[in-house]
């Protein structure tokens, strides 16, 4: 896991990287049984005034310029924007991926950044699903094993991990592929896994960045109804980044990221 090859070379390696890091990190965490109290229980996240500039070398882009959200139990929130408006780096804050230049994020009423990595780590692996917008699977690992690493590095027994894998696989109509790597599925197939192991853990929220993309019209909508079906049998926060209107408008909330800002469409 220390030099591991990235998904067909479409992801910043950075990310990989983080990626690669959280895995090995929520690996070495205990398991965790009980969480304080929130101060709110509806919300399951917060954030306050984030912002976030690139500062490296000659870069120094101002994304975020001052984003308050809060994210309660079960909602569905849609996040649109023009390419590039920040709609990434946004939830890559919200899940505690990266850190903002200033401002807040709060999972179950705790602070991220004032939580040890390995602390993070278990606060995510137990409260948070995130599909990434460029899947991020393990390469050397089949989609059954992708879908079970979250139940896995809660050291639940390996025949639990590989059920619940394998019936969440099924739901996403990939049950004859399960013992598939990412580099031999599709491109809409690896989506669909990364879904799956969103969604595998029943967490409190899922992020999810353009996770259907690269699916055609009908089974985009048909992997999106699973996923707000889910979502409220199990009272599954859902924030989606998307461009796609029909999707956005299916969200009982609709936020656009305008100028680093979230302003309500509707
Ligand atoms: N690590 C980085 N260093 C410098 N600039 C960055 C970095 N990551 C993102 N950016 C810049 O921040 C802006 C927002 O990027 P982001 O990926 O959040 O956009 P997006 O809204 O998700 O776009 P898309 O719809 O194309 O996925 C872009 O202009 C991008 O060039
Ligand atoms: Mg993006």
């Amino acid at each position: 896991m220390n030099n591991p090859s990235i998904e067909s070379g479409k992801v910043p390696a950075a990310l990989g990287a983080a990626h690669y890091r959280m895995v090995a990190e929520l690996a070495d965490a205990a398991p965790e049984n009980v969480l304080d109290p929130a101060t709110n229980p509806a919300v399951v996240l917060s954030a306050q005034s984030l912002t976030k500039r690139f500062s490296e070398g000659p870069l120094n882009v101002s994304v975020l310029q001052g984003v308050d959200l809060q994210i309660r139990r079960g909602e569905t929130v849609a996040i649109v924007g023009a390419s590039g408006s920040g709609k990434s780096t946004l939830l890559h804050l919200l899940g505690g991926l990266d850190a903002p230049t200033s401002g807040a994020v709060q999972l179950h009423g705790r602070d991220l950044a004032h939580l040890r990595a390995a602390e993070q780590g278990r606060l995510r692996n137990r409260h948070l699903g995130f599909v990434y917008q460029f899947h991020h699977l393990l390469p050397e690992f089949s989609a059954l094993d992708n879908v079970a690493m979250p139940l896995t590095i809660r050291r639940l027994a390996p025949m639990e991990c590989a059920e619940a894998a394998s019936k969440i696989l099924a739901m996403v109509g990939l049950a004859n592929r399960m013992q598939h790597r990412p580099s031999e599925l599709s491109g809409g197939e690896r989506q669909r896994v990364a879904i799956a192991r969103a969604l595998v853990t029943r967490p409190d929220c899922v992020l999810a960045d353009e996770p259907t993309g690269n699916l055609d019209r009908s089974s985009a909508d048909s992997v999106f109804a699973l996923m707000l079906e889910l979502a409220q049998a199990h009272g599954i926060a859902l924030v989606l980044v998307t461009h796609d209107a029909s999707l956005a408008a299916r969200c009982k909330r609709q936020l656009q990221l305008v100028a680093g800002r979230l302003v309500s469409v509707r």
